[in-house]
């Protein structure tokens, strides 16, 4: 089993890749049952936490300068 990655995808979605499971603020799990999967970080979508495509319509553009700054 490979370790999980993520990696924000310029202007678009974070992209997980890896076995994964999701668990929003009440607790409620998704299981992601393929090998990758594409988190909405524009907002927008429609199927949260899923990305939709949303985020080109909109022109979403991602400030990713201030990603790794704590
Ligand atoms: S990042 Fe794709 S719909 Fe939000």
């Amino acid at each position: 089993m490979s370790e999980p990655i993520i990696e924000a995808k310029k202007d678009g979605p974070y992209f997980i890749k890896g076995p994964l499971k999701l668990i929003d603020a009440s607790g409620k799990e998704t299981v992601i049952d393929r090998p990758w999967a594409a988190l909405c970080r524009c907002g927008q979508s429609q199927n949260k936490p899923l990305c939709d495509g949303t985020h080109s319509k909109i022109g979403f553009k991602a400030d990713d300068a201030k990603l790794y700054k704590p």
